[in-house]
Formats: structure tokens, sequence, C-alpha cells
């Protein structure tokens, strides 16, 4: 199995600066291996660091300690050390990652915000939009609604059309937090199938998930943050 991305002995203290320098200790001595085509589900209580481990993942936050690397265009980059050029193309080629929330930007219409990844990557804006049609016909959203900026929708609605966004231009690495969160049964259903659809395509994905049905559904491995913490 091809190694896709690959964490080493991260350690991560968050310190709060206006709070008297209060440290928090997250985890240490942290690792781990995802490969393509497997899905790992960061597993642990509330608090644990399953969404900082995401979020280092992603480049997005720097852990004190460590080193993350992810298979882009055929070599492995220590996307903690690369340069901002380097990490955006990581991210737009390499790395997916759907937040918990949808980011909404005002007045861009959810139809261009889902098709936006595509033509960043160059697709012609006609193709996209299309794609980005059906992608939010599968998760439910009205065509009522593709026009109009996502602010106003519902928690669930705003979650599909991040999830649509999230999926919409594959990567061969995609990291998931609480993707079904607030979704009812049929919209987590349908969140399964395309997660099970990304596996399939060679995808390596990890993921945070709530809820029992979707874990059963999507795991390949439990990746236990309470015991790597302490190790
Ligand atoms: N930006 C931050 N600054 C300071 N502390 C933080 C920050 N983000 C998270 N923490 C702390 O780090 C710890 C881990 O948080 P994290 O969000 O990674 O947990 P989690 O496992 O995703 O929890 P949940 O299941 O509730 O989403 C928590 O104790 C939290 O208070
Ligand atoms: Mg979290």
């Amino acid at each position: 199995m091809t190694v896709m991305l690959s964490a080493q002995n991260l350690a991560k203290t968050y310190t709060l600066h206006t709070q008297g320098g209060t440290r928090i200790p997250v985890f240490r001595g942290l690792s781990l291996e995802v490969s393509a085509g497997e899905c790992v589900v960061l597993h642990g209580p509330s608090g644990a660091g399953k969404s900082t481990l995401l979020r280092a993942m992603y480049a997005n936050i720097l852990p004190d300690e460590g080193e993350i690397r992810v298979r882009h265009a055929g070599r492995m980059v220590d996307i903690l050390a690369a340069n901002s050029r380097t990490v955006l193309q990581v991210r737009r080629q390499t790395l997916g990652y759907v937040s918990q929330f949808l980011r909404v930007i005002p007045r861009v219409p959810t139809l261009d915000v889902v098709a936006e990844p595509l033509i960043r990557r160059g697709e012609d804006r006609a193709a996209a939009r299309e794609a980005a049609a059906a992608l939010l016909a599968r998760l439910n959203i009205p065509p009522r609604l593709w026009s109009l900026a996502p602010a106003t929708f519902s928690g669930g609605e705003q979650q599909r059309v991040n999830i649509a966004r999230g999926l919409i231009a594959p990567t061969p690495i995609l990291l998931l937090d609480e993707p079904t969160a607030s979704l009812d049964a049929a919209n987590r259903a349908v969140v399964t199938s395309l997660i099970s659809e990304a596996k399939a395509a060679g995808a390596a994905i990890v993921g945070i998930f709530h809820d029992d049905e979707t874990r059963a559904a999507v795991t390949d491995r439990l990746f236990d943050l309470s015991t790597a913490k302490a190790a």
C-alpha cells in the first residue's frame, strides 16, 4: 500500500497568551500513517485533540515537534517546512479538507461557491458549474437555492454546501472534520456514499465522525487519540 500521509512524533501544546500564558498540552509522541484507499477515523473524547491533529495535517496550525509529510506530485513533501506557495499547491491538488462549518463568502451564489475549486484547477467554468449542480442535487440542495448565497441557509444546508465544495475536485488525500454532524439520516447516507467512492478511487482519508452509522460504514482503522497522547 502506498503511504500518502505520514505524521511522525507530533507534539502540540497551545499557549493562551491572553490568559496568563496558560499551557494546554494536547498530544505528544503522536505518529500516524495513512495509505491510499484507506479511511482512518480519529477517536477520542471531546477535547482529545482530533481537530487539532486534522488542522496540523492541513498545515493550518504548526505543531511544536514532529513532521508531517504528504505524497504530492509523486514525492513526499514536508508540509510543515514547506513555503506558503508549496502549501497552496499541495492543498489545491493533493490535500482536501472539509471543516465542520462553511466559511461563508458573502454574496457568492452557492453554485459558484461549489464550482470554485474546479475552476481554480483550470476546469472550464460551464463544466465546473455543471459538476457543481450534479453534486448539489445529489446532496439534496434544491435548485431554487443554487443562485443564492449560502449565508441564510440552515446549518445542515450549509454543511452540505461545504461538503460539495470540499469534494468536487478529487484529491488523493482527504481530511474530514465531522462532515455529517448536522445532517439527517438520508443526507448522511449520501455523504457516506461519497466517502466510499473517494476511497474506491484511491483516496487516503482521515476523518472525525460523530455518529456510529457513518463510522461503521467508512472506517478501515480507528486511531485512538487518548492512547496516542499518552505515548
Ligand atoms: N486555538 C486554540 N487555542 C487554545 N487551545 C485550543 C485551541 N484549539 C483547541 N484548543 C484546546 O486543545 C484541546 C483539543 O481541542 P480539539 O478541538 O483538537 O479537540 P477535539 O478532539 O476535536 O474535540 P471535539 O470532539 O469537541 O471537537 C482542547 O482542550 C481545546 O481547549
Ligand atoms: Mg473537533
